[in-house]
């Protein structure tokens, strides 16, 4: 079929008015398909090909965290979008970690909307274009200049050149969003090893059922739905490098398989006794004190020991302020270049509020922030106002949650439109794009009878 249509999305949403504003929005672009029910989106993965799922935290019928593992299972291609309220902000963080590729809140903003799923459309097609890691979910990443003149900083930059060069492994420690995987994609760029694939093993993201598959692949008829002879994530990555990303995450049992697999440097494909050769380096990531796992039984010693030959640690970003205002300016520069729109710049009223954050995400978190107070922003200066829209206003009183300030986010925005309606509580939930009930329960007022 010849068509202009840029990929077909499949909405899953169990209200009606998200749905339909959802495919008035993309209609002119992509062809859309619907779905109310996690059944439903089922049942349309299984019969479409579908290149992108906005999916709903909040269905009748599942959990959107499940759904999301049940939908990767049937079809790993497609990017996901988890769209969810302000309240659930927390449960979509932990989607990205299975594998969403973003998250977006309702109410949302179009513009903000569209950016994300052309990014997440554009990464599909870069990856397809990596034939020669047919089977690889290769990451997306718009930049992979890493900015910092903090002196720990400067250090690892230092010792990271060092140890480029050798076929040690190293374990990057360090919160969530503090540059784990940059910094091994950079070690990787750094080695000979350059030329060769840079292999992602995305521990949190693979279901323990796969992960052994995965891991070394499987010969045809091995086990029912083996049709084909598919090569494991090690096989891809001979001669190259493989990120264990967030090896925490891998069950006691697989620790003793991929330990066994790193010492021999060889390994099995499932259902077949050729023995494999490999060449690989290693680079593992974790945002958990691997010691402590040790501790309680939940890590082994003797693969920790293997993979923390040049153990690094990444400081958290409130740990190094200095680096804030150099991201927030690189980022801001990447934002005007990828949307071709003139550079901005923060009002020193928010720059200040920025500097004092605790960046609990760190640079995603940042990175996020950055891009969404430019998508939404009017003039050349990012206002206060544009930010604290997510919830960075409370920025200067340290000590509060990501929770807490989110809800606190919820309540002002609630009360701002209930005051442009002049309280009117079905116009309120009409904007809010919730259902009035949700409104009243949001606002600690009790369902009314219809
Ligand atoms: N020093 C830096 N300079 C520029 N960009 C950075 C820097 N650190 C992180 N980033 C960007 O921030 C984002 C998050 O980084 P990355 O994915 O490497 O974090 P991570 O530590 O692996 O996080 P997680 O534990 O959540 O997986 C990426 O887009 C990355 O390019
Ligand atoms: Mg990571």
């Amino acid at each position: 079929m010849v068509t202009d249509k840029q990929g077909t999305i499949l909405v899953v949403d169990d209200e009606n008015g998200i749905r339909q504003s959802f495919k008035m929005v993309l209609k002119d672009n992509y062809h859309v398909l619907l779905a109310e029910t996690g059944k439903e989106a089922i049942e349309a993965l299984t019969q479409n090909t579908v290149d992108l799922i906005l999916l709903d935290i909040l269905l009748p019928d599942v959990n959107g965290l499940d759904l999301l593992q049940k939908l990767k299972a049937i079809d790993p291609h497609p990017e996901v979008i988890m769209v969810t309220a302000v309240k659930d902000v927390q449960t979509a963080v932990r989607a990205i970690k299975l594998g969403a590729y973003e998250y977006i809140i309702k109410p949302f903003i179009v513009d903000e909307v569209i950016n994300i799923i052309k990014r997440a459309l554009e990464k599909r097609s870069l990856i397809k274009e990596l034939a020669y890691l047919r089977n690889e979910l290769e990451r997306y990443h718009p930049s992979e200049e890493i900015i910092g003149q903090d002196e720990r900083m400067m250090k690892i930059f230092e010792i990271i050149s060092t140890i480029a060069g050798s076929d040690s492994a190293i374990l990057i420690q360090g919160e969530s969003g503090t540059g784990k995987e940059l910094f091994a994609r950079a070690i990787h760029k750094l080695s000979p090893r350059q030329h060769q694939p840079f292999v992602v093993l995305a521990c949190a993201a693979i279901p323990p059922t796969l992960m052994e598959s995965t891991l070394f692949g499987y010969h045809k008829g091995a086990f029912t739905g083996a049709v084909r002879t598919t090569l494991g994530k090690l096989e891809i990555a001979n001669k190259g490098t493989v990120f264990l990303d967030d090896i925490d995450t891998l069950d006691i049992s697989m620790q003793a398989k991929l330990l066994r697999a790193i010492q021999e440097k060889e390994f099995e494909r499932i259902g077949s006794t050729k023995v494999i050769k490999v060449d690989i380096r290693f680079i593992a990531s974790s945002n958990k004190d691997l010691r402590e796992l040790i501790g309680s039984g939940r890590f082994r010693e003797d693969l920790f020991y293997r993979l923390n030959v040049f153990p690094i640690h990444l400081p958290p970003l409130r740990g190094r302020r200095k680096d804030i205002p150099l991201l927030l300016d690189h980022f801001l520069g990447l934002n005007a270049k990828r949307s071709g729109k003139p550079l901005k710049k923060f009002s020193s009223e928010a720059a200040e509020a920025l500097a004092a954050y605790d960046w609990p995400g760190n640079v995603r978190e940042l990175q996020n922030l950055v891009e969404r107070s430019f998508t939404i922003s009017k003039g050349p200066e990012i206002q206060l106002s544009d930010i604290s829209t997510f919830s960075i206003a409370k920025a200067k009183i340290k000590g509060v949650t990501l929770k807490e300030a989110v809800d606190d986010f919820e309540q002002q925005y609630i009360q701002e439109v209930l005051d442009s309606v002049d309280g009117n509580r079905k116009k309120a939930s009409e904007i809010l794009g919730i259902h009035r009930n949700t409104l009243l329960s949001k606002i600690n007022i009790f369902p009314e009878k219809p």
